[in-house]
């Protein structure tokens, strides 16, 4: 992992691989390690870009609130600060896509096209801003073990739960790792970022919407309406899988992925 001072924060960076790039952006609150599969398939043909954004992995911890445009930022300082200079495929799971949608709308130049995982357009509804407040102050007051113990329920799949307990551990691990008051900063962010709605429809780079079958937080249909509404996308529901559909179902992500690119260059 490479550590990069970028906006005034240390990051933590995977970087490897030569050839189109790939940016992975993470869900919430965890790591680059959710990207493993991927990252691990795409490597011999492109140069993978996996950071840890601020407050998560191995990156300096934050306080506050951590706005999606602020992570945005800090792709585009990655992206300068690794030398690259030409347009890459951004894909973000979740909030990674909040944070990927930030940053369409901010550096739509530096786009050769867009996979948005298992997240939403919309802004939150009054009674999801009350959850995350919620959520935060009892991170804050009680630790990160309150969502190591409380989300991944939400995250996966059922069969998942039930069949691969060390894979569900392993993200609660990730979680319980996790500074409170940087959960409590992205949850303050998401909970402040705007509807994306509109935004859908003036993405001009191809792109891949992928969603779990069993995904619950955002689901199958509502994520077929999302890509609906983008002009050059195609739609893919992964089986077996809820809504960390890179880690419970990578080979069918990665075929997805692997397609996708192809057709872009
Ligand atoms: C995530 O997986 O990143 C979260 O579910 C995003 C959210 O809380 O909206």
């Amino acid at each position: 992992m490479k550590q990069l001072t970028i906006n005034g924060t240390r990051l933590s960076v995977f970087d490897a691989g030569g050839g189109p790039v790939v940016l992975f952006v993470h869900g919430f609150p965890l790591d680059h390690e959710m990207w493993r599969h991927q990252i691990d398939a795409l490597t011999p043909n492109h140069r993978v870009i996996a950071p840890d954004l601020r407050g998560f992995g191995g990156s300096e911890d934050v306080r506050g609130s951590v706005t999606m445009e602020q992570f945005a930022d800090d792709l585009a300082g990655l992206l300068d600060a690794l030398g690259v200079g030409v347009p890459v495929t951004v894909c973000g799971l979740s909030m990674g896509g909040y944070v990927a949608l930030a940053f369409v709308r901010k550096y739509a130049d530096r786009l050769a096209g867009l996979i948005l995982c298992d997240t939403r357009a919309l802004s939150d509804s009054e009674e999801a801003i009350a959850n995350r407040r919620k959520l935060a102050k009892s991170v804050l007051a009680n630790g990160s073990e309150v969502a190591a113990r409380g989300m991944p329920v939400t995250l996966f799949a059922p069969a998942t739960l039930e069949e691969r307990p060390e894979l569900v551990e392993s993200v609660a691990k990730t979680i319980r790792a996790t500074d409170p008051k940087s959960i409590a900063a992205a949850l303050r962010g998401m909970a402040e970022r705007p509807d994306s709605t509109a935004l859908l429809e003036a993405i001009t780079v191809p792109t891949l919407v992928i969603v779990g079958e069993h995904d619950t937080l955002t689901p199958a249909a509502e994520m077929r309406g999302m890509s609906e509404r983008i002009p050059e996308s195609r739609f893919v529901e992964v089986a077996a899988a809820g809504h960390m559909t890179p880690m419970e179902n990578p080979d069918a992500v990665n075929r997805a992925i692997g397609e996708f690119l192809a057709t872009i260059g």
